[in-house]
């Protein structure tokens, strides 16, 4: 099976990096990122206003005949079970708890993700059910820092988010972390490094047909389109 439109869709830049992923294969005729970025940080929203701004955009993304919605935002995806829509939403979390049961029976994970996230209890679940013990940490500077641009300020932060810095999996359970690799591969020197996207792209390869030609891009934003073209001509060779 093909498919023709994919969206994907985050509060603001951290989708970015699972659409650089499918930018560069063949798995659609068009790739739309979609940010919300006139409410962004989700990370430290209520439920109840996650499940309003979530279904906006589902209902905004409707309307362009998009076959299949990637929520490519941890904190959207914890609210996905509440949402009306008509077109498939594929939740980035999904490919979280597949990484995450990727080191069943490890005593020694940490897992970075938002405020909102870390209430769900969703990712806390998926431990518990692989028999893993790990540290919840919100290092709640990054999105921002990330939102910026100025990714190498989040350096000087690690101590203070990250007491122990020994772990043996880490995972990037929100997506705008992973702009920050080069930063947390050096603080935790010998962790490994689990980014959901990329598993994510794994299942889609798997799971469709590619087309005869890369992807058409187009952005769209609640706010603000041309900082997120900015943003992606700055990561998109990175
Ligand atoms: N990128 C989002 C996530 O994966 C959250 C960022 C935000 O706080 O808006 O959780």
């Amino acid at each position: 099976m093909k498919i023709n439109k994919i969206a994907v869709f985050d509060s603001g830049m951290g989708g970015l990096g699972t659409f650089k992923l499918l930018a560069t294969t063949k798995l659609c005729k068009e790739l739309i990122y979609y940010a919300d970025n006139k409410n962004v940080p989700y990370g430290e929203k209520t439920k109840d206003d996650l499940i309003k701004m979530c279904q906006n955009s589902v209902d905004y993304l409707s309307k362009f005949d998009v076959d299949i919605i990637i929520f490519a935002c941890n904190t959207a995806s914890s609210v996905v079970k509440y949402l009306k829509s008509n077109i498939e939403i594929l939740p980035i979390s999904d490919y979280t708890i597949r990484g995450i049961a990727s080191f069943k029976n490890s005593n020694n994970a940490l897992i970075a993700a938002t405020r909102a996230m870390l209430n769900s209890g969703l990712y806390q679940e998926a431990c518990k059910n692989n028999n893993i013990e790990a540290d919840f940490i919100s290092p709640i500077d990054f999105v921002p820092i990330v939102e910026s641009m100025q990714f190498s300020d989040s350096a000087s932060l690690f101590n203070k988010y990250f007491p122990k810095n020994s772990y043996d999996y880490v995972v990037f359970a929100c997506t705008h972390y992973p702009f920050l690799k080069n930063e947390f591969a050096n603080y935790f020197k010998n962790a490994k490094l689990i980014d959901p996207a990329e598993i994510l792209l794994q299942h889609l390869l798997n799971t469709y047909e590619e087309q005869d030609s890369f992807p058409i891009l187009n952005f769209k934003a609640s706010k603000d389109v041309d900082i997120l073209k900015t943003f992606y001509e700055r990561i998109k060779d990175a």
